[in-house]
């Protein structure tokens, strides 16, 4: 289907409120053309920008993208630099047009892992957006599904301790307040690209009624096109939460 037709199919009252995307492949990509890894970052960055546009023009209220994992750090240092490098130049680059196309920018992870300067300019983009209503960019840097849960817990004990929360008082909802974005609801679609079929530690608590799309294509090579068909994809399932449907 030529990607006109895929958009045309696409129905705007059941798309996801939702999508999380695990992108990616950028070594992988980099590597096959005889590259160092780095330009499959740059590249990466590009293709994660039109996403987010395309995300915005289509009216969908969350995206949130892994950009770098809390095991990411285990990387060479010049790698991890280059990736904190390509962060700033996106968070610098990008406002006004944040700023034009509505869209309100939330960190999840330990941003208190990052050089000072970077956790800096992380704040005042979050907060020159905070008003925006548009749609609301979620990047995950430094995060660890694990890490977030493991807090969640330690903060919550903590008001247990102090006597302002009670053990019978402990259900879901007040367990998700402790997250890093209480407000973020839980991811509609997961998209992951290069053809690995795992987590990686990303929103363990938050995916576990979420549709998975799993493509080969590597991010740098990911479309606005494949985004479509994963839409398409998301709208063909019939999402049961445990229930069943009667005839
Ligand atoms: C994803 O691409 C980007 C980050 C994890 C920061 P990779 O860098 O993991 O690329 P591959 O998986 O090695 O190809
Ligand atoms: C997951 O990709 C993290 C990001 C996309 C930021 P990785 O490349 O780090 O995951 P593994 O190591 O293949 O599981
Ligand atoms: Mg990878």
């Amino acid at each position: 289907m030529p990607v006109s037709q895929i958009e045309d199919n696409l129905d705007p009252e059941k798309l996801p409120r939702h999508v999380a995307i695990i992108m990616d492949g950028n070594g992988r990509w980099a590597k096959r053309k005889g590259l160092p890894r780095i330009y499959g970052h740059k590249k990466g960055v590009e293709v994660a920008k039109s996403i987010i546009i395309k995300s915005r023009e289509l009216n969908i209220p969350y995206l949130t993208l892994f950009a770098f994992s809390k095991e990411n750090w285990q990387r060479p240092k010049t790698e991890v630099d280059t990736l904190l490098l390509l962060l700033k130049e996106y968070l610098q680059k990008e406002l006004p047009l944040m700023i034009e196309k509505e869209i309100r920018l939330k960190i999840i992870g330990d941003t208190e892992d990052f050089p000072e300067e970077l956790k800096k300019l992380i704040e005042q983009v979050e907060k020159k957006t905070e008003n925006l209503k548009g749609m609301t960019l979620v990047l995950a840097l430094s995060y660890s599904g694990r890490a977030e849960i493991l807090r969640a817990t330690k903060l919550l004990a903590e008001e247990v301790e102090k006597g302002k929360l009670s053990v019978k008082d402990i259900n879901e909802e007040l367990f998700r307040r402790f997250f890093y974005f209480p407000e973020l609801p839980d991811p509609d679609l997961l998209i992951r690209t290069s053809g690995e079929l795992r987590i990686s530690n990303f929103l363990l608590y938050q995916l576990a009624y979420t549709e998975f799309y799993f493509t080969e294509t590597l991010w740098p090579d990911f479309t606005e096109e494949e985004y479509l068909k994963a839409l398409f994809s998301y709208q063909k399932r019939e999402r049961r939460f445990g229930r069943i449907y009667e005839f």
